[in-house]
């Protein structure tokens, strides 16, 4: 098939678009920044934003992945307008161009936030039906809710079909660097101080990239269509654990300083991506810690 990819140059993007290559798929990446990997496939260097050219570059094309956004939240809140032009207006402008290009499909990445601080009880899993948060907190979770809101209108108005992907937080290759997991890794290695808000008991869902870019691959099924699925790791991670776990792959200790807590740094409810399997037979290949060791090694690798 021909498949489209916004954002095909980032983080996640990247992962996907290998998994869709090695699943045969001719695939374009189309982004503001030139792919850092070398794959292959096409890439066309232009904006989201811009629907002629988008509309004129995905003729013929089967699937667009809109992976595209500010998936930043401090450059968010520090760029608002920009960052929802790039995020929820982008969504609008690629459902338009799959309307006018009979685009069989928008496969729209978006994420757990929207589910919001996810307080309550801690013992029910949140599913795909579990509501939106009522009082978003955030700029993102506000746009990443248009997004999502936009897609389910284009099907309603125009019947252009859609299949939301709703990620947890992603670990792996090719992750920037100011995200939470190589900090870490790159603190340890270096005998530098790590610093953890409260005791560390907080938990966090983490997804392996390369797992997730597998479930964004699995969402081509025409069992996704029109379907939303949580594409998350099975495991509850507390900040602790990340450490220990990075002690014991490293085999170094790390010097921890602790301070005072955040603000609504909630414990966290499971997300259940039981849909996913059940539907496409999709979960996870490997567990947190055999991701962690994968990702370590090649983090050294890389960085030596
Ligand atoms: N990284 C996370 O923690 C996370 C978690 C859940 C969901 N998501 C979502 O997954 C998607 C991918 O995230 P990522 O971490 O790979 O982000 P990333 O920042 O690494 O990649 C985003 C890419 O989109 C491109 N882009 C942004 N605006 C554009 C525009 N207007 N036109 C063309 N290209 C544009 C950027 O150049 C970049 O290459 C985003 O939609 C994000 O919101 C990310």
């Amino acid at each position: 098939m021909k498949i489209l990819v916004t954002g095909g140059s980032g983080f996640i993007g990247s992962h996907v678009v290998d998994v869709l290559l090695t699943s045969g798929h001719e695939v374009l990446i189309y982004d503001l920044e030139e792919p850092r990997y070398k794959q292959n496939c096409g890439f066309v260097k232009a904006n989201v934003n811009d629907l002629d050219k988008l509309t004129s570059t995905s003729k013929n094309f089967d699937f667009i992945y809109h992976m595209a956004a500010e998936a930043n939240v401090n450059r968010f809140y520090q760029n608002p307008l920009h960052s929802n032009y790039n995020t929820a207006n982008s969504t609008l402008s690629v459902l338009e161009c799959a309307r006018k290009n009979n685009i069989s499909r928008v496969m729209l990445s978006s994420t757990e936030w929207i589910y919001g601080s996810i307080e309550g009880d801690e013992n029910q899993s949140i599913t795909e039906e579990t509501p939106y948060a009522q009082n978003p907190d955030h700029l993102y979770t506000s746009s990443k809710i248009s997004a999502e809101l936009f897609c389910k209108n284009y099907k309603t108005l125009y019947d252009v079909n859609f299949t939301i992907m709703r990620y947890g937080i992603p670990f792996g290759e090719r992750a920037r660097p100011e995200t939470v997991t190589p900090i870490f890794i790159s603190r340890i290695l270096k005998n530098e101080e790590i610093t953890i808000h409260g005791d560390g008991s907080q938990t966090r869902q983490f997804v392996y990239v390369r797992d997730l870019a597998e479930g964004n691959a699995a969402c081509l099924k025409p069992e996704a269509e029109n379907q939303i699925f949580n594409i998350n790791g099975r495991e509850k991670i507390s900040v602790l654990q990340i450490v220990k776990t990075l002690e014991e792959i490293i085999g170094k200790k790390a010097k921890i300083k602790f301070i005072e807590d955040r603000r609504g740094n909630y414990k966290g409810r499971f997300i259940s991506s039981e849909k996913a399997e059940k539907l496409l037979g999709w979960k996870p290949k490997y567990s947190y810690r055999e991701a962690m060791e994968r990702y370590v090694k090649n983090f050294i690798n890389w960085n030596s």
